[in-house]
């Protein structure tokens, strides 16, 4: 509660935008005017905190929704889903040298086809809409979530991943290619004019050209781009940042989690601690099969099933095996706590987040899940 920023990481499926999604609502419901950065949200998520058209733009969630219960109601909580193709667009108006530029660039049909892929694009995008809200310095809290990447780190590598895309020997081919204008065919060589001539035959010489032409522009826009990213990564080292390592139970996931882990040590960036979510906790029964027998000869559902004694020892066995089957899962995750615990030495945070029965989507289970975050 005393960062300023909060960026939610960790691997695919782990519960990041949950977990962004129940921060904010938790600081606003402590009085913080905070801001969701979401990506992605499950459509039910964002229908219920009332955002059916959770678009490219800040929107309140409805006070009346996130207030019953709460300890202030000073707080309000926005939340923008960011349309990566849209942030993309607009970094790319603001270092291009000037309006006619963005127009060529955003008309370009190689644009349209690439920039919703490039490689971190998308991560990107995120930071510098990040950089634009810190900067606005209307907000008590920005919590980020980050993009599904298949592997934690990629959210990290993402800046060098698209300077390297951009700067690849292929792009930089096409590039020369466009800066010789008509005499081009004879400068990239004869395997080259040999390729470009089949290549054009596949896909039209025209494609080839806007490729050229896109190449250029965006190489003009390229030094904005890296200051930029730097810029980003200097703000995210600052210790008004935390970075919340989201982790599920699962091996793989810790695994990544605590690799994820070392990497935001070494680059400096401030770790304010792991989220373990969806964890199976340990419910030992002491009493084993006499007791659960009893209980069910004297449960009134199971009297009035009119069960034999036999039938009753094997609803039992069942039991008793069910329950060491899902002690087992809870002591796996013991493990697994164990493990993200060593990793992240004495003095770090760990908060354990319970699977819960149902999917988190509605504001109703956000806030169940505050105790589990801040209690
Ligand atoms: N503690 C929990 N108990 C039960 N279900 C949960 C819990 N936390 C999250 N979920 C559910 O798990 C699913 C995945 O969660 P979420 O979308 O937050 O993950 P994510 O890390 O953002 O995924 P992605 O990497 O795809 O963006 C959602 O349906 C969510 O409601
Ligand atoms: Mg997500």
């Amino acid at each position: 509660m005393e960062r300023r920023i909060l960026v939610c990481v960790g691997s695919g499926g782990v519960g990041k935008t949950t977990t962004a999604a129940a921060l904010a609502l938790a600081a606003a419901r402590r009085g913080k005017r905070t801001l969701v950065l979401t990506i992605d949200p499950a459509r039910r998520l964002a229908n219920s905190l009332g955002l059916e058209s959770l678009g490219h733009q800040v929107q309140q969630v409805d006070p009346a929704l996130i207030r019953p219960g709460a300890q202030s109601d000073r707080g309000e909580l926005h939340a923008m889903m960011l349309d990566q193709k849209q942030a993309f667009d607009e970094v790319v108006s603001r270092h291009a040298k000037d309006p006619a530029a963005v127009q060529r660039i955003l008309a370009n049909p190689v644009y349209a086809q690439i920039s919703g892929s490039l490689a971190g694009a998308q991560e990107y995008a995120a930071m510098a809409k990040l950089h634009d809200f810190d900067r606005s310095g209307q907000w008590d809290l920005i919590v980020v979530d980050t993009p599904p990447t298949a592997h934690a780190l990629d959210f990290l590598d993402a800046p060098r991943k698209l300077s390297e895309a951009i700067d690849s020997p292929a792009i930089e081919w096409f590039r020369k290619l466009q800066g010789q204008g008509g005499s081009r065919w004879s400068l990239v060589g004869k395997t080259g004019a040999f390729v470009l001539k089949r290549l054009a035959k596949f896909v039209g010489s025209k494609f080839i050209e806007d490729l050229g032409v896109f190449f250029t522009e965006f190489n003009d826009i390229l030094g904005g781009f890296r200051q930029r990213a730097e810029e980003t990564f200097a703000l995210l080292r600052q210790p008004r940042v935390g970075f919340v390592l989201v982790a599920s139970p699962e091996p793989m996931a810790v695994h990544e989690a605590i690799a994820f882990h070392e990497r935001l040590v070494t680059a400096g960036m401030p770790f304010v601690g792991f989220v373990v979510n969806k964890l199976i906790p340990s419910r030992p029964f002491a009493g084993g099969m006499p007791a659960i027998e009893q209980a069910l000869a004297a449960h009134p559902g199971v009297v009035a099933l009119g069960l034999s004694a036999t039938t009753r020892t094997m609803a039992a066995q069942a039991l008793v095996n069910a329950h060491l089957e899902i002690e087992t899962l809870a002591l796996a995750d013991l493990t697994a706590l164990s493990q993200l615990r060593a990793a992240g030495g004495a003095s770090s945070l760990l908060v354990e987040v319970p699977l819960q029965r149902d999917d988190v989507h509605d504001v109703e289970r956000l806030v169940g899940l505050e105790q589990f975050l801040l209690g």
